[in-house]
């Protein structure tokens, strides 16, 4: 049988029809929206490069983690500034840190409320790197013992899960090793298990103050690609998740989301640990750009390419439109 006795149409005349048969649904179950914290008391500040989004003080950001926890959403994740920079990024695991602070204060006004945490270094270290520098490289083994310390930081601190961006080999064990010896077998890591080395990383560059240093133009040191992924690899990407599993990560992430959809897609196919991808600065701000400009319609851009991104196989969203999404979906 064929046409004219099948027609897909049938499926689509109205909204309801559509409502019945639509396969993918999103949800606000599966959004986590990201918050900038900055040392002070009282500051909240638009971040120039990032529509909506702003620098807050651990007092704020209590504010702001309750009205996420009023739209339904279940979890924040933290990125944080230092009060100065030095070589080894010592700021990132202060006890009095911006981050440290803010875990603490969230979990006081909202305790329900999950509190993700961002672990790398390249906000907190002088040369911009998510690692310390030995030699003219990213040491590696040396990068990975400050990130545990980092890790275990913001677990006595009262964070929920953390989510190593570094890309270091071997951090995973690395942070769930300190994380046991220390009591804090119940915190779960989230790896940004294939994060690739990508240009739509721009905006959150501005807003977190942490783009590798100018000294190193013209060296292998000029970006991040001796330690973030080639935007080639895909096969690498299977390789990168799984190792990280392994090491006892308990959900992977695909980062950026958009340009790698058929990653999330691979990766859904092949492991069957939850699957987060990050919906980049860069992604969040050319829709808001063109929005801007007038040409296409912020909303509907905004859920289609959020549906995409689900569809795709991901079942967590990380993302600046989370609150706007949420709204929607009420
Ligand atoms: C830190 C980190 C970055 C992002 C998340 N964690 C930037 C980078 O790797 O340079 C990017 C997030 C975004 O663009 O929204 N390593």
């Amino acid at each position: 049988m064929g046409f004219p006795e099948i027609r897909l149409r049938r499926l689509r005349t109205t909204a309801n029809m559509r409502a019945l048969v639509r396969e993918t649904k999103l949800s606000v179950d599966d959004l986590v929206y990201p918050l900038f914290v900055r040392p002070g008391r009282g500051v909240k500040e638009p971040i120039g490069s990032m529509a909506g989004c702003f620098h807050l003080s651990p007092d704020l950001v209590a504010d702001e983690a309750a009205e996420v926890a009023d739209l339904g959403i279940p979890a924040v994740l933290l990125f944080g500034l230092p009060e100065s920079k030095d070589d080894r990024g010592s700021g990132a695991w202060s006890e009095q840190g911006a981050v440290q602070s803010a875990i603490r204060a969230i979990k006081e006004r909202v305790p329900g409320l999950l509190v993700i945490t961002d672990i790398c270094l390249c906000a907190y270290t002088s040369t911009g790197h998510c690692g310390v520098i030995r030699d003219g490289r990213v040491d590696n083994d040396a990068t990975c013992e400050l990130l545990a310390k980092v890790a275990l930081s913001h677990a006595q601190a009262g964070a929920d899960i953390v989510a190593p961006s570094d890309m270091m080999d071997g951090r995973i064990a690395a942070m769930r090793q300190a994380l046991e010896r220390n009591g804090f077998d119940y915190v779960a890591i989230m790896s940004y298990a294939a994060k690739f080395a990508s240009a739509f990383y721009g905006p959150f560059r501005d807003a977190a103050e942490s783009a590798p240093g100018s000294d190193y133009s013209g060296t292998e040191l000029r970006d991040r690609k001796t330690y973030q992924m080639d935007p080639a690899n895909a096969r690498e990407a299977m390789r990168e998740i799984e190792l990280d599993i392994e090491e006892g990560a308990d959900m992977v992430m695909v980062k950026p989301a958009l340009s790698f959809l058929d990653i999330i897609r691979r990766a859904r196919d092949k492991f069957d640990c939850p699957i987060a991808a990050y919906n980049v600065s860069g992604e969040y701000m050319m829709l808001h750009a063109a929005a801007d400009a007038g040409l296409l319609d912020r909303e509907v851009a905004m859920m289609e390419v959020l549906t995409s991104i689900k569809r795709a196989g991901a079942d967590i969203l990380i993302t600046y439109h989370a609150k706007a999404a949420a709204k929607l979906l009420k």
